[in-house]
């Protein structure tokens, strides 16, 4: 008998150790300040992490039912309505998840066929192109357009084919930071109109939209909302991204299809932390206020950047902030980050990591969501520039 684990064929064969893990490894192993991985440096609101504790102490640690707490179901729809004016049926339509990232993945295994095309717009999240591969689906890669990133629709309308399935969008954006304005979206759902392509929408930065301005979430849309999965995180809205808690919000017969797929996938989710929340969401202040919460760290995070050679791109919403590197730096976009993570102490990540091929343009991705005096920190650092 021979002691071998047998050789693999891999269904991911083209990902390898990300760069978001190469950065973070980095900046530790430099002592760097991190900027580059998008999470914050700073506690959730203790109010909601009693709300959770006293869930967990009352005896809330069984299974919940498959699609959710009801009542976080319900906190959820009432948010809905109230911000966005659409009726989601917490019965039926809207699925409590693990985090935003297991609820793409469980929305694209739900949707898409073997062969079936799906777009996504470059730069994006990571994840996308991994779960439409995992599901056997055809990767049709869209660019936004370099400079604004904002939609290119004559780009979009000429990647639709017969055999497009879905279309990924995600505002407000990782890793821009560029938000859709209401003619883009209306130009989405008139776009999409004669077709039956479904719409997965990563909002999870849904409450960081900033100047005022208000996010378009597909459920603004009655035709768009019709068609859309809307993703959301509760760890990107209150500071915990660690407890990987999110929502999938859908019409009642795509819902249905979505949880055949959640049933068997991850079943049910953590149940005080869904209690903790749902007590905690019967409170609007703390998503209405948190754009101006980021919009503070936004203007101090800029007014630092000024002091340096790079050119910020504009930053509308999340939590993160591009710079054009080109007057400081000759290296490409990875070699910079690295450089600046080991010479001058301040990690950020490169725009080529969120493009299949790897487009460099000269830009790369700082987080804000980190407390004052760590920003004020990199800032210093990043004045030598
Ligand atoms: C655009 C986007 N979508 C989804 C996610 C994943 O969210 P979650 O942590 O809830 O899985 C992130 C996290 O960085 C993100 O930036």
């Amino acid at each position: 008998m021979t002691i071998r684990t047998p050789a693999l064929k891999s269904r991911l064969p083209n990902v390898g150790t990300t760069i978001f893990t190469v950065m973070s490894a980095l900046a530790t192993e430099k002592g760097a300040v991190n900027l580059g991985q998008g999470f914050p440096d700073f506690e959730g609101d203790p109010r909601l992490v009693d709300a959770v504790t006293q869930a967990m102490k009352s005896g809330l640690n069984q299974y919940p039912p498959m699609t959710g707490v009801p009542a976080l179901r319900e906190a959820v729809a009432k948010k809905n309505q109230a911000i966005y004016g659409h009726t989601y049926d917490a019965n039926t339509e809207i699925t409590i998840t693990a985090g935003a990232t297991q609820a793409i993945l469980t929305i694209i295994l739900a949707i898409v066929h073997p062969g079936d095309e799906v777009i996504v717009l470059e730069p994006c999240y990571d994840s996308y192109v991994p779960n439409i591969e995992l599901a056997g689906g055809v990767v049709v890669r869209v660019p936004l357009t370099p400079g604004t990133f904002r939609p290119d629709f004559g780009k979009i309308a000429a990647a639709i084919t017969p055999k497009t399935r879905a279309i990924l969008i995600n505002s407000p954006h990782n890793p821009s930071g560029m938000v859709w304005t209401k003619e883009e979206m209306l130009q989405l759902q008139e776009l999409l109109d004669p077709t039956d392509i479904l719409v997965i929408s990563d909002e999870v930065y849904e409450h960081m939209v900033f100047d005022g301005k208000q996010h378009e979430s597909a459920a603004r849309f009655p035709a768009l909302a019709a068609r859309s999965f809307i993703v959301s995180s509760f760890g990107k809205t209150y500071h915990v991204t660690g407890w990987k808690v999110g929502y999938v919000a859908a019409p009642a017969p795509l819902s249905a299809e979505f949880r055949k797929v959640h049933q068997f996938n991850v079943f049910t989710v953590n149940t005080p932390v869904q209690h903790g929340l749902a007590a905690y969401m019967a409170d609007p202040k703390p998503y209405l206020e948190l754009p101006a919460f980021y919009q503070r760290k936004r203007d101090l995070f800029r007014e630092g950047l000024k002091k340096t050679r790079f050119k910020m791109l504009p930053g509308q919403g999340t939590y993160f902030q591009c710079v054009d590197i080109s007057a400081v730096s000759d290296l490409n976009e990875a070699d910079f980050c690295k450089w600046l993570t080991s010479e001058i102490g301040v990690a950020a990540i490169p725009l080529s990591a969120f493009y299949g091929n790897g487009f460099d343009q000269k830009v790369v991705r700082f987080c804000f969501a980190k407390k004052d005096e760590t920003l004020n920190t990199a800032l210093e650092r990043l004045a030598q520039l």
